[in-house]
Parts: structure tokens; C-alpha cells; sequence
């Protein structure tokens, strides 16, 4: 029997309330949202469904104050279920419309999202929601096999105006990059804050905890992962992080660099929700996507990044290629993340 901090991936297609009310619907449609990547896995995301509305809040008490101060990481998480919970909304017959930070940029309320029945055929864009289940994120290993450049444009279709994606598929680029999470990733696990925020989200292989960062994805055997987080958060680790890092940025097929015009809460989202997009479209093809957002939370770092793509503001590192499969990490129940209107 699956571990209840793993049921969440068994949600059932067969299983949506067709004769139940709309907000029973509405509420089936969160089992997907829920099934969206976030940074370190933290699920900083709460929902309210009134009659054809689900607002989207991020849940600002699972913010990581000195690994991403300016919640951006976090927002961009919230980004991700919102594109989660579209796809499903669409794949299921609606024709959802979005309208973000109704009550400003400061509010915790990220979206409204409004679904209506959608009278046309589903659109084709409904290939992306058997991919939600399927998706995952790499950290351990790329397998030795190219991406098609056309794939590698095709996923660029998933963005909108505003917003850019940079490919980066030579050997000296990728060196580049490494050299960059390199440097960050010195900074960083010399802070014991940082080790301290980002190690509380790091599990042993047979956690039973609903969220944070199972080490099987790492590749960390069992009898390693059981210490791992005490010593992670106690030791800098930085050599042994920088070897992974940089074995995957070498090895994947392609280093890629999601930037946006815009540097702001709703940017952040908007950010997520391509990225999201992407991920799945990505899915389809079998495609694989490893993040590194060490870089980008040092701002000098991020500037030196901004000013080599000529790009105003870099918001996501990632490799993509071929990876063997990995198993999912654990996610909240929807029950944990849905709030009474
Ligand atoms: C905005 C964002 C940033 C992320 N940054 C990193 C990162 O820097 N390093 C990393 O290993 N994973 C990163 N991740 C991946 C998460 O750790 C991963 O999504 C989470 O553990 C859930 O696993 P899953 O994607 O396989 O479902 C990031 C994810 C998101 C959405």
C-alpha cells in the first residue's frame, strides 16, 4: 500500500465528481495544484473555493527567510500550482480565467481564478494534463542522451510576452554555469543560517513527512540520508554539493535561464506558471528538468548573470535531458491546504 504521504500522486481521472456540485468540482481540480513542484518543496500554497471561484494564497509561514528573503522562489512556486490547476480546469471542461493580486502586490491572495464552463472542444493544450502526474525533478543524474533542438523550441512556445528563455548547450557555457553555482554554493553553505533554513526541508529516505526534500532524489542511499540533514545543517557540506551540481550541469543537454522584464510578486508568479508549462511540455517528450537557484539568490551573482544573457532579471538556472526515473516526493493532503472561504 502506497505511504499516505504519497497518495496525493494516485488521484484518479475516473474519480471527478461529474454529477457533484460545482465547488466539488472545483475541489477536485486542487488535487492537481497540489502536485506542483515547488522550492524545496515547501507547498507554500492555501486555497478558498466560493461557488465558480478558487483563490490561491501563498502560505508566507513556509518561507525559507534566509534562503529566498524575498519569497521570490516562493511565489514562483504558487506560479506552478496555479498552472497545475489551469490545465485541470481546462482538461476538464472549463474555461478558466485568472486575475492575479486582485487586492494588490502586498496581499497574500495571488490569484482568483474563475472557472466557467467552456462550450468549445477541450483545447489542444489538454496533452499537458497526463503529464501532471508524471512529472518530477531530477537531482541526481542526466543520462548521456541529447535533447532535439526542435523540442528545446518548442518548450520556448510555453512563454508569454515579457518573459525569456535562454539555452545554453555548449560545453564551455555549461562550464560556465557550473562555475557559477560553484561560487554560490560557497557562499551560501558557509552561512550557517542558510544551512540551517534550507536543511530543516531535507528527509530521510523513508520519511513520513508531508513535504520537504526526500534524499533518494539526490541519489543519497538510505543509510547516508538517515544523518545527512543534522550534518548538512551543522557542517558546510560545500565540496560535496559543488561535485553533484556540477556533474549535473556538465551532464545534462542543456542549461537554460527562465528571465522576466519584470521583478515583482506578480512577475515572480507569472514566472512559475510558464515555468510550469514548460515542465510539463517537457514531460511529454520525456524531458527532464533540474533546477539551481543558488545563483540567483545572490544578488551579484544574479546581476553578473543578468548582465552575460543581457537579460533584466534572471529568475531560474535549469538543466534539461533524459534521466531514469526517480520516485515522487511526498505532498500535503488537500484538506491541509484548503481554507474555508
Ligand atoms: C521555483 C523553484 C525553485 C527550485 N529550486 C531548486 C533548487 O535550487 N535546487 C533543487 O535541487 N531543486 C529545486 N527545485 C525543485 C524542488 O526541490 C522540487 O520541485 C520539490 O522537491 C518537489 O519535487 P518534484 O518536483 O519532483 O515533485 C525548485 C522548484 C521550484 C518550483
Amino acid at each position: 500500500m502506497t505511504e499516505k504521504n504519497y497518495q496525493a500522486w494516485e488521484v484518479k481521472e475516473s474519480d471527478y465528481p461529474l454529477e457533484g456540485s460545482t465547488e466539488d468540482r472545483l475541489k477536485f481540480l486542487l488535487h492537481y495544484a497540489i502536485l506542483a513542484p515547488s522550492g524545496p518543496n515547501t507547498q507554500p500554497w492555501k486555497f478558498a473555493i466560493s461557488t465558480n471561484t478558487i483563490s490561491i494564497y501563498a502560505d508566507l509561514s513556509r518561507s525559507l527567510p534566509f534562503v529566498d528573503p524575498s519569497n521570490r522562489t516562493l511565489f514562483m512556486s504558487v506560479g506552478c500550482a496555479i498552472a497545475n490547476l489551469m490545465v485541470a480546469g481546462r482538461h476538464f471542461g472549463f474555461k478558466p480565467r485568472i486575475s492575479f493580486f486582485p487586492r494588490g502586490l502586498e496581499s497574500e491572495l495571488v490569484a482568483e481564478a474563475k472557472f466557467e464552463r467552456n462550450e468549445a472542444p477541450p483545447e489542444e493544450e489538454d496533452d499537458l494534463f497526463p503529464q501532471i502526474t508524471r512529472r518530477y525533478t531530477i537531482k541526481h543524474k542526466f543520462d548521456d542522451k541529447p535533447v532535439d533542438p526542435a523540442i528545446l523550441e518548442d518548450l520556448s512556445s510555453c512563454l508569454g510576452p515579457g518573459f525569456h528563455l535562454i539555452y545554453m548547450t555548449k560545453n564551455q557555457e555549461k562550464e560556465e554555469m557550473a562555475s557559477l553555482v560553484t561560487r554560490a554554493h560557497h557562499i551560501q553553505l558557509a552561512d550557517r543560517n542558510f544551512r540551517h533554513n534550507l536543511g530543516v526541508w531535507l528527509r530521510s529516505n523513508r520519511t513520513s513527512d508531508f513535504d520537504g526534500m526526500p534524499l533518494y532524489t539526490f541519489g543519497v542511499p538510505d543509510w547516508v540520508a538517515m544523518a545527512f540533514p543534522a550534518v548538512f545543517r551543522e557542517f558546510d557540506l560545500s565540496e560535496a554539493v559543488i561535485h553533484r551540481d556540477s556533474g549535473l550541469i556538465r551532464g545534462c543537454s542543456a542549461m537554460a535561464v527562465l528571465a522576466s522584464d519584470r521583478d515583482d510578486r506578480q512577475a515572480w508568479t507569472e514566472c512559475g506558471l510558464m515555468l510550469e508549462r514548460l515542465f510539463l511540455r517537457a514531460t511529454s517528450y520525456d524531458v527532464r528538468l533540474s533546477f539551481f537557484s543558488q545563483p540567483i539568490g545572490l544578488p551579484e551573482l544574479r546581476q553578473e548573470l543578468a548582465l552575460k544573457l543581457k537579460q533584466s532579471f534572471p529568475q531560474l538556472l535549469f538543466g534539461l535531458g533524459y534521466s531514469t526515473p526517480v520516485k515522487h516526493t511526498p505532498r500535503r493532503p488537500l484538506d491541509e491546504v484548503l481554507i474555508a472561504q
